[in-house]
């Protein structure tokens, strides 16, 4: 037993350092040269310079993460400076709030909420270049690494939206992006959280994975990387560390993955990627995220469930009291919450099988919006993405604000 526990924690090492030693010059330095100034915020670095009103709030969780979270009130040509409907910003993996505010103005979905009468929140989650503080912990600590998107759904969403709530005494609109929907989907089943919620807008929506086309991540599941991050004792999920950029050219040796395009082989082909924008969103993303969190998704895409962490069964009897993990049921959702869903069909994770599968097990049907050539990034950084997708967003948020009560 003993040495078979070593064999197992042994081989999966040695394979990556392997890989490490044969992973000559990275096709990567950008992401080390393009270090952002740590000592700003998302207000003072992006919002203000344009003119936006912008204010920095701190929200702490049931566990104990301190999140920062911002808040445009109104547009940057405002009248009358008073504010709309709350609308909530869930940004997706490796991502942070910034993500909504990196093209033009006529561009980024944030500004343009704003400047369409929202008051806009925005929300990062723990352990993004924003949200790094903790009441016990630091980031050195693998305690601060100890969660997944099931706590980032159960306490980032519950603490934020409770905040925005009491704030703005109204229940809050929420549009996500990616991991920012599987957030969302857990979250909507959660009765605490579904009552704070006025209607959700998605962008790429996934609650399953596991018809994922991207060849690179299905080569990092191939290759089991969460288990042997885990085995390595590397809990933070970081890209601009020099493990992180290890990481990523031993997933780039191999022929049918093009790393001279990474984002693409990672996330499908971008009808509408600015190239020429790179360096800049550079200097913002990526964001770390957890091992754990890189498991979980993991064992999404293994399994083809939608379901709380899965520790093993010894594990799972304990926290669960079954074996399995229980699945978030999407039936749970409140047929009276109105949704709205894009999705692309060039999206190599958002894949259009798994978004049907999820509409199958909804109770109320979403309105959909569908483009052919819209890949997984479009929908946040596509510069035509403003009339390509936030028109509908915007028509379909306002059309519920009218019917529902807002408080
Ligand atoms: C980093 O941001 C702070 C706060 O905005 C600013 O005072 C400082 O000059 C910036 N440093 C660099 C190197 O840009
Ligand atoms: C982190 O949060 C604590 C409160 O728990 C606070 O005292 C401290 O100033 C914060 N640190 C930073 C860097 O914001
Ligand atoms: C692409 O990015 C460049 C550099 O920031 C910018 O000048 C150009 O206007 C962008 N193109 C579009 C279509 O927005």
């Amino acid at each position: 037993m003993g040495a078979d526990l070593h064999a197992t924690k042994l081989l999966p090492l040695l394979y990556l350092l392997f890989l490490f030693a044969h992973a000559s010059c990275s096709h990567f330095e950008a992401l080390r040269r393009s270090s952002p100034n740590y000592s700003a915020g998302v207000c003072d670095l992006l919002l203000l310079p344009l003119g936006y009103p912008c204010t920095e709030h701190t929200v702490e969780t049931k566990d104990g993460f301190i999140l920062s979270v911002q808040n445009i009130p109104y547009g940057k040509n405002a009248l009358r400076k008073n504010r709309g409907p709350p609308v909530y910003l869930q940004h997706g993996l490796f991502q942070g709030g910034d993500a909504w505010f990196i093209n033009s103005c006529e561009q980024s979905l944030g500004y343009i909420l704003a400047d369409n009468g929202f008051d806009v929140w925005v929300g990062n989650v723990r352990g993004t270049r924003w949200s790094k503080n903790h009441t016990s912990f630091n980031v050195h600590d693998k305690e601060f690494w100890d969660w997944s998107w099931q706590e980032l759904a159960q306490y980032d969403l519950l603490a934020i939206l409770s905040y925005i709530n009491l704030e703005t005494q109204s229940k809050v609109i929420y549009v996500g992006h990616s991991q920012g929907t599987i957030m969302g989907l857990a979250a909507f089943t959660m009765p605490e959280i579904a009552e704070l919620i006025h209607s959700a807008a998605l962008l790429c929506p996934i609650s399953y994975l596991n018809h994922l086309t991207s060849r690179f991540v299905r080569r990092a599941v191939a290759l089991h990387l969460d288990q042997m991050l885990e085995t390595m004792g590397i809990h933070q999920l970081n890209f601009r560390s020099d493990m992180g950029i290890q990481v990523l050219d031993s997933l780039c040796d191999d022929e049918q993955i093009d790393c001279s395009n990474l984002l693409s082989s990672i996330t499908g082909s971008n009808c509408c990627f600015n190239a020429s924008r790179v360096e800049y969103y550079l200097e913002y993303e990526p964001h770390p995220s957890s091992t754990k969190n890189l498991r979980h998704l993991f064992q999404m895409i293994r399994k083809g469930t939608f379901a709380k962490y899965d520790y093993g069964w010894w594990g799972n009897l304990q926290r669960y009291g079954a074996p399995h993990p229980p699945s978030f049921d999407l039936n749970d959702i409140p047929d009276s919450l109105p949704l709205w869903f894009a999705y692309g069909g060039l999206d190599a994770l958002a894949d259009v099988t798994d978004v049907r599968h999820t509409l199958s097990e909804l109770r109320s049907e979403p309105e959909l919006l569908y483009l052919d050539n819209y890949g997984h990034i479009d929908f946040i950084l596509s510069p035509e993405a403003s009339g390509d997708v936030y028109g509908d967003l915007i028509r379909f948020l306002k059309s519920t604000v009218g019917t529902r009560s807002s408080s």
